[in-house]
């Protein structure tokens, strides 16, 4: 197979690195992130037709200022620095970069002077966005100003010699409506990448390469009915047919319906070699009596890996295990920012499998953003329904039944859950929600039905925005839906007589009760 094109992009530590490489893939071209210090020898080996600085929150005179191998300022490679990549370069080729308190941020004007390349086919003025307190006010020799806003003459600077460009405001966020178009001259004009890389690719490049791994080997594989594990085990199947062993394990804490959903799903519509566990029992015995949301999620982690692996054991020899293992995961490993940050909850995929099981793993979506996990789960034909699912916590309902887990209250929350679910779903509002659930209190209080006093449980509904899960907003919900969901819930749920909603943000917050 020829050698895939790609560009890639050196983390400096931006909160922006992510979205730099989605958008170059948006535009049809392979990209990914590495660490800023990579050798140049190293990227002389992987040879790619971009390079891409990203910008960072240092100062290049801070001690600390994480730098580049200068070498792969010569290896001929097309250079673009953003920000604190075009302040680096002009800084390390001799420019000078002027140290400031305040700066510029938020939208500006860039006019521009030359429109050979990086600009080309682009209008006399461009709205930026601007995110700078440093800036280039000299420049290196054998550079010129391309453009410039009234705040920083250095607005856009190239050595078309060399085939080095600097950009000082952010052509990859959505407050540069033109941003695209820059990045696009870059790939296209100044980096000669032919494009074309498409999920399509993808599918046909990976089913390639699982076939040479595996060989005749078998694979095992979790899957859970969320979107990565499906997507997973449909690529599998392609590839490898039933060599493939899907095993879906209901831990009697998913919600109402799920575990027929996704049996009938992936035997009638969709089939795939697919056994199925039921061990409820199992898990509920397991947390008989807990209380501690921590206690809770190692149990349910723990009695999944002992599940997983007696069915392993139970259905013959498999050389490889493969997991939904998405590419944030694997940049987070890399990164420049690095540093281990607090564990706020112990984390987080209950599918993810200690390495002692003795499996090789197989992790082909490990270079995909999520949103790419869709287009690609839709290019396999699984439904939008599926491919458009909301995040469902590895240890499920557990977590939102705040206090012991039992049969019967699992009961009560998956039916209060299964109303919110289908009254949220039915809302036009719905697609832009992250996440929207019930969870049960271990609170009673005093109501009426009828002519009856009760004393019964609460249920809370939360319903969030989010773009990742790292932070998030209560939904301004329509306050009849939430009257609806609110009085279908007392009405049809047995032993719940009080509904609230959760207007709390994250942070301080966290998504999940537990
Ligand atoms: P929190 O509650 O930490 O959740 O704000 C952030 C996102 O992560 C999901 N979540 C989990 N996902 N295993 C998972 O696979 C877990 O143990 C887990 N805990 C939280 C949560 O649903 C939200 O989308």
């Amino acid at each position: 197979m020829a050698k895939r094109e790609e560009v890639l992009v050196l983390d400096f530590g931006s909160q922006y690195s992510q979205l730099i490489a989605r958008r170059i893939r948006e535009l049809g071209v392979y990209c990914e992130i590495v660490r800023h210090d990579l050798s140049a020898e190293e990227i002389r080996r992987i040879a790619p037709k971009g390079l891409i600085l990203s910008g960072g929150p240092a100062s290049v005179y801070a001690d600390d200022a994480p730098t580049l191998d200068s070498g792969l300022l010569e290896l001929g490679i097309p250079v673009l620095g953003i920000c604190y990549g075009m302040q680096l370069v002009s800084h390390l080729l001799g420019g000078t970069v002027e140290r400031r308190e305040g700066g510029e941020y938020g939208p500006a004007t860039l006019a521009i002077e030359d429109h050979d390349e990086l600009f080309a086919d682009l209008p006399a003025t461009l709205d930026v966005w601007m995110s700078h307190g440093d800036r280039v006010v000299e420049l290196p020799g054998g550079f010129r100003y391309l453009a410039g806003t009234t705040d920083c003459r250095a607005g856009a600077v190239a050595d078309t010699q060399r085939r080095i460009f600097g950009v000082q405001f952010h052509p990859e966020v959505v407050h540069t409506p033109k941003g695209r178009e820059v990045l696009r001259n870059f790939l296209f004009r100044i980096c000669k990448c032919a494009g074309g890389w498409t999920m399509a690719n993808f599918i046909e490049e990976a089913t390639a390469a699982i076939r040479e791994r595996v060989g005749d080997a078998r694979v095992i594989c979790g899957l859970s009915g969320g979107v990565d594990s499906s997507v997973v085990a449909a690529l599998l199947t392609g590839a490898i047919g039933d060599q493939m062993t899907a095993v879906f394990v209901d831990n009697g804490v998913l919600r109402a319906g799920e575990s027929d959903e996704v049996r009938k799903f992936f035997s009638e519509d969709y089939p795939l070699n697919l056994k199925t566990v039921d061990a409820g029992e199992q898990f509920l015995g397991a947390l008989e009596g807990v209380d501690d949301p921590e206690r809770k999620r190692k149990i349910i982690g723990r009695t999944f890996i002992d599940v997983f692996e007696a069915e392993a054991r139970r259905l013959g020899e498999f050389k490889f295990l493969a997991q939904g293992t998405l590419y944030p995961d694997v940049i987070e490993s890399v990164s420049a920012k690095g540093g281990p940050s607090a564990t706020i909850k112990s984390h987080h995929n209950v599918g993810g499998l200690p390495e002692k099981l003795g499996f090789e793993l197989i992790e082909p979506l490990r270079e995909l953003f999520k949103d790419e996990v869709r287009v690609l789960g839709k290019e396999l034909g699984l439904p939008d329904r599926l491919v458009n699912r909301q995040p469902f916590p590895g240890p499920g309902l557990a977590v939102r039944i705040v206090g012991p887990v039992t049969a019967k209250r699992v009961a009560v929350l998956q039916a209060a859950d299964a109303i919110v679910r289908e009254e949220m779903e039915a809302w036009d509002g719905y697609d832009s929600v992250w996440q929207s659930f019930a969870v049960l209190l271990p609170v009673k209080s005093v109501g009426v039905m009828g002519d009856e006093r009760t004393y019964d449980n609460a249920v809370a509904i939360r319903a969030v925005t989010s773009l990742d899960g790292m932070t998030a907003d209560w939904v301004r919900l329509p306050y009849e839906l939430m009257g609806r969901m609110s009085a279908r819930i007392i009405n049809e749920v047995e032993g719940v007589n009080r509904v609230l909603y959760d207007i709390s943000s994250k942070p301080p917050g966290t998504i999940e009760w537990e």
